[in-house]
């Protein structure tokens, strides 16, 4: 993965093909980054996605019109084949259905077709929604082919990298994983040691219990009780990385000084800084004291960064454009001269996942839904207090207690009750009260970019519902959020 402003005659290693991905820019814009026109004479196959397809067509004519509409969400694409064209203009397609549901997420499309050029797919709002070139394999695509709700989108790409690039498919987990392990153990050396914060997620299970696999006691996990994490979450997750899995783990309860930071502060994107910088703070003094008693020898840092994340960070301008910190730990390795390892940073979750499962994690941790480093701090809208924690805690508990016995946990990519800054007025007991409102969200989405919300029958809603407002003191009304991903993101906050 590259910048998309790489110059061709720096590149070290000669491609077998160039993906065009996406971006936020309209071709348009004045600061808009353009791609180095020396891609399109590599002699390689060419697929421009979104902004890649107007990408190509401002390289071959200049005519993209910005859209009459902003377009996000499902749409349907019909692909239009063309047997008597070259042989390469159907392979994109082939053995997809003639009529696909895509995922749409642009304000620009395509006004007119640049010069040999040809339609190979359209929809109702986007006439050239799939272009492909008459005379080699170069492609554009107006649809996100690489995100879940597109379910062909995934065939697409393989019929790109295989049978457009023949690139070989000859990656294996388990081979993966061997690799890692070898590799971490040379990194560390035979005295070395790693310490590493867990949160009781897949992702940081999964690198820490890689890293006991690589080298036993070697590795220290730290689990930081911050005080804004789900209901018992700190002892479930003490429990199974210490008995089920073997992890040297300690566990740190820092609630108070956490909370205590978070008195009076409403904005969101500060309750990130603070806990973020609060977290920073407990965990460096946690593993100054394991440095001490294991003599000093701690060098490395173990962290759970996906692949999702380094994508975020290639850019043309440095990290991509920021949409919310997400990252809550950035001081940490300055401050305390540590090398960082990642051993999943070329993985995305649903990898993680069946590592997971293959190195003997129970499975309901590694079916866990995400939870954020902010925990329900961000999903208090308003003053974090103990008392707001311990209702949007028995609420989001009763929720997924709920989800979980309907049989729901695995359809939904990630749910959680959210608890908003408003009152409103209720009958209870024969009774007028006026209490706080309980959010529902649910989403489906394997990549977190895009999500759709969780289309639950109306009698699961009822019964949470009623069980909230009965259980949950405070609460007098519940709402379901029905907005999808773009434009809201899934957390409130
Ligand atoms: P959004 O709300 O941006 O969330 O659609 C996408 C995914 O990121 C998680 N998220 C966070 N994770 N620190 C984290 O560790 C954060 O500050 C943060 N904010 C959002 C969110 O839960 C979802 O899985």
């Amino acid at each position: 993965m590259l910048p998309c402003t790489q110059k061709i005659k720096d590149l070290h290693f000669k491609p077998k093909g160039i993906i065009l991905s996406g971006s936020p820019y309209s071709v348009y814009d004045a600061d808009a980054p353009h791609v180095d026109p020396a891609v399109f004479n590599m002699d390689v196959p060419i697929l421009g996605v979104c902004y890649g397809l107007q990408e190509i067509a401002w390289n071959h004519g200049k005519d993209v019109s910005a859209g009459d509409r902003k377009e996000y969400g499902h749409s349907i694409l019909t692909v239009a084949r063309h047997t008597s064209a070259a042989p390469h203009v159907d392979v994109l397609f082939s053995g997809l259905d003639d009529e696909l549901s895509v995922w749409m997420s642009h304000g620009d499309k395509l006004g007119k077709l640049p010069p040999k050029f040809l339609t190979i797919a359209t929809t109702p709002n986007a006439p050239f929604a799939g272009i492909a070139h008459t005379e080699r394999p170069m492609y554009g695509i107006q649809f996100h082919p690489e995100v879940s709700h597109t379910p062909q989108g995934k065939q697409l790409l393989e019929n790109f990298a295989v049978k457009l690039c023949k690139a070989n498919q000859n990656w294996t987990m388990d081979r993966f994983v061997d690799t890692e392990i070898e590799r971490i153990r040379t990194i560390v050396g035979p005295t070395g040691q790693v310490i590493g914060a867990v949160s009781g997620g897949v992702d940081s299970t999964v690198a820490a219990k890689l890293m006991h696999e690589a080298i036993g006691d070697r590795f220290h996990a730290i689990l930081v009780d911050n005080g804004v994490m789900r209901l018992n979450e700190c002892q479930i997750v003490h429990e199974t990385l210490t008995k089920h899995l073997g992890i040297n783990l300690t566990v740190v309860d820092a609630s108070e000084e956490f909370l205590g930071k978070l008195k009076g502060v409403e904005d969101p994107e500060r309750k990130r800084k603070i806990i973020g910088n609060t977290f920073i703070e407990v965990f460096q003094r946690e593993a100054e004291r394991v440095m001490k008693e294991s003599g000093g020898a701690v060098d490395f840092l173990l962290q759970g960064t996906l692949y999702p994340d380094v994508i975020e960070s290639i850019s043309f301008k440095g990290p991509s454009a920021t949409i919310k910190t997400h990252h809550n730990v950035g001081g940490l390795l300055e401050n305390m001269k540590l090398k960082l390892i990642e051993p999943l940073r070329e993985l995305f979750k649903d990898e993680v996942r069946v590592m997971g499962t293959n190195l003997g994690i129970p499975e309901d941790l590694v079916w866990r839904h995400p939870f954020p480093g902010p925990g329900i701090a961000i999903r208090i809208l308003g003053e974090v207090t103990p008392e707001q924690v311990a209702i949007a805690r028995k609420a989001d508990h009763i929720y997924i207690e709920e989800i979980k016995a309907a049989g729901l946990y695995r359809q939904i990519s990630q749910a959680y009750a959210a608890l908003l800054p408003v009152r409103a007025v209720g009958v209870m007991g024969d009774k007028r009260v006026y209490d706080q409102v309980i959010a529902l969200r649910a989403v489906t989405t394997t990549d977190y970019m895009t999500a759709d919300w969780f289309d639950f029958d109306g009698k699961f809603l009822r019964k949470v519902s009623t069980r909230i407002v009965n259980e949950v003191e405070g609460v007098c009304r519940v709402v379901y959020d029905v907005t999808q991903k773009p434009p809201g993101t899934i957390e409130f906050q």
